[in-house]
């Protein structure tokens, strides 16, 4: 099974939300190789979520939050929790890079909003990555490793296991600028050996591993033929729908 993730961002009002969903089931066949999952902003996340049942294509895409913070409810104003949408998305990002850049999230916050997720029955998607003054081999992997235990620390082996992990180099971000896959496929490697030794390798084995940064059309298959590869994490290309099916496509191709 490979996982195709929209990271819409800041994008998209609710009718522009719900055109582009219409517009990729019109291009996307389902498959079952394929799991499919759109990150709109929280305003649209109701209309989308009516839609995909009015429409009867729960199969063929699945949900989730671009954050989520971690108290259940209370008097935190702007703030919306994992309980307010665990009826509505399977997943959430928790960690990206622009949160931690313009937001200033930190791990210790990171890691309370990963224990939410799993609390409330929502795949969390840990956002993990070097910048690009941390890109040297030595460097990188120290700083992603590090990324990855603070952020899995409330965390039992077992919930490891339903943990997804994206390893995006911050410098490949809406850059152009994308990874050396044989770099790519060693850090993937790397993430799944530090799983195993922190926790066990039952739990690094049913983790989930994508990248994300850049990827276009162009690029993915490159990444998903990658071992221990589960997916992509897409940004810019994912507003795109003909891009976007283009890669859903190339998944299912690698998946057979
Ligand atoms: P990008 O974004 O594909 O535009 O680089 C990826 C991400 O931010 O998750």
């Amino acid at each position: 099974m490979k996982y195709i993730l929209a990271n819409w961002k800041m994008h998209f009002t609710n009718h522009q939300a719900v055109t582009m969903l219409k517009r990729l089931d019109n291009v996307i066949k389902y498959s079952e190789n394929v799991s499919v999952v759109l990150f709109p902003p929280f305003s649209a996340l109701s209309s989308l979520k009516n839609q995909i049942d009015l429409l009867k294509i729960n199969q063929k895409f699945k949900l989730g939050v671009q954050n989520i913070y971690y108290e259940d409810e209370g008097a935190f104003t702007g703030e919306i929790s994992a309980a307010m949408v665990s009826d509505m998305a399977d997943f959430a990002i928790i960690g990206h890079s622009e949160r931690r850049i313009f937001f200033g999230e930190d791990d210790e916050l990171i890691a309370k909003k990963m224990q939410a997720a799993i609390r409330h029955n929502i795949t969390p998607v840990l956002c993990i990555g070097e910048n690009a003054s941390e890109h040297t081999p030595m460097h990188a992997k120290r700083i992603v490793l590090s990324q990855l235990s603070s952020g899995l620390a409330n965390l039992t082996a077992e919930e490891v296991g339903q943990v997804m992990v994206a390893y995006e180099p911050v410098w490949a971000i809406g850059s152009g600028n994308f990874s050396d896959p044989l770099e790519v496929g060693k850090m993937i490697q790397d993430i799944r050996a530090a799983a195993a030794d922190m926790y066990s390798s039952s739990a690094a084995e049913s983790l989930r591993v994508l990248y994300g940064g850049s990827v276009e059309p162009d690029n993915a298959k490159a990444y998903l033929k990658l071992k221990g590869c589960d997916g992509l994490l897409v940004g810019g290309a994912s507003l795109n729908y003909q891009k976007f099916a283009k890669i859903i496509e190339k998944a299912d191709a690698i998946s057979l």
